[in-house]
């Protein structure tokens, strides 16, 4: 078993720098456009022999140190009573956005095994196989909160800063729903068998820190305090985040996730006292290979090997990204950190 991802989120000494890919299995490969031909997206996370194959894909073809559960941060509506769909290239969108009290006040409580037994499922059958630790996840409250209120993605996120800012109470009553179905279903999912969890807070970036510390922290601080007790590493993640990143330390996390539009020693002095994952612009893979080397050094130069870091792009790899560029990527980061002999 390969645990050198399990050891850096402790923030132990490992043989080489750690290194997975959010958004690892998905379009950029072959194999995946061939089963989604066949399936739908949602499909391929309600069945779990699909999902364990998708989930296991890129970790037998790239390298990678750890595999990250494929399902989406939405499937927990399918709980909470709220229908949605995934349209390519568009994302997640929800037919009546959430906007209410009466349609907050209507949303059920989580049962991660009835809602979500399929996703555990998956969960058991992949760690039967894997030779990586198992990353399982959660979409953050705010960040689910935004396409709930919003009905898709949005850049400036209008009617959720309206609900934030308008209707204060009603805002927490959405963030405590959310915040309790997250921690039910990532303990459903550590139960099952998930070796560390990641939080995707993708869109908190919108927020200016006052509204971040008033409206966000405390579900947050609540959410980690419940998962500390599961006894399994926890990432967490946001874009855009370089103003919010000693606010998001303070909300928890053994490993803070942070983008390219900062660099990577500014942001770990930042969060002070918890590992790092990041930050490789996956635009850069776009380019010649050699271009996102160079910036690849440049990050591992950055972070100095101090134990606690933890590889990554800044935010999940592009479905035009050559899948040869993610391999050889994952050979670099390797070879460039490998530790001299008589080092653990
Ligand atoms: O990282 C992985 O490999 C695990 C699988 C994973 C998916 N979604 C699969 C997926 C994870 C961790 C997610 C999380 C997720 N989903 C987030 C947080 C991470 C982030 O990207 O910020 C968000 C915001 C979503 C919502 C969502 N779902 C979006 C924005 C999209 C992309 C829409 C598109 O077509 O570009 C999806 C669909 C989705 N989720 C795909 C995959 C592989 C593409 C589905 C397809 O068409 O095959």
């Amino acid at each position: 078993m390969n645990d050198r991802f399990l050891r850096a989120c402790r923030r132990e000494p490992t043989d080489r720098t750690p290194v997975w890919f959010m958004r690892q299995a998905g379009r950029y490969q072959s194999e995946y456009r061939a089963l989604r031909a066949r399936h739908s997206m949602l499909e391929l996370c309600r069945t779990p022999e699909l999902c364990a194959q998708v989930t296991l894909l890129p970790v037998e073809q790239l390298g990678v140190d750890a595999a990250i559960l494929f399902a989406d941060i939405m499937l927990p509506l399918i709980g909470l009573g709220v229908p949605f769909d995934i349209v390519e290239g568009t994302g997640p969108v929800i037919g009546e956005p959430i906007r209410t009290d009466a349609r907050v006040d209507a949303l059920r409580p989580l049962e991660p095994e009835s809602d979500l037994g399929f996703v555990l499922e998956a969960i058991r059958l992949i760690r039967g196989e894997a030779r990586v630790p198992l990353i399982g996840f959660a979409g953050a409250p705010f960040t689910v909160a935004s396409y709930l209120i919003e009905g898709r993605g949005s850049r400036d996120l209008p009617h959720t800063k309206a609900m934030l800012h308008g209707a204060p109470a009603l805002w927490d009553r959405l963030m405590s729903r959310l915040t309790d179905a997250t921690i039910a279903y990532l303990q459903a999912q550590v139960t099952a068998g998930v070796q560390a969890v990641q939080l995707f807070d993708s869109w908190v970036g919108a927020l200016a820190p006052c509204d971040y510390a008033l409206a966000v922290m405390p579900h947050m601080q609540r959410l980690f305090g419940a998962l500390a007790a599961l006894g399994v590493p926890v990432i967490h993640f946001g874009t855009g985040t370089a103003g919010l990143l000693p606010l998001m330390a303070r909300s928890g996390g053994d490993v803070i996730g942070v983008d390219w539009r900062i660099r990577l020693s500014d942001a770990w002095a930042r969060i002070g006292d918890a590992g790092i994952q990041g930050n490789l612009d996956p635009w850069m893979l776009l380019a010649p290979f050699e271009v996102a080397a160079e910036a690849a050094r440049e990050i591992l130069a950055d972070a100095a090997g101090r134990p606690g870091h933890i590889f990554n792009l800044g935010h999940g790899v592009l479905p035009q990204t050559p899948p040869d560029h993610l391999r050889r990527l994952v050979e670099l980061v390797h070879k460039h950190t490998q530790a001299p002999p008589g080092r653990p």
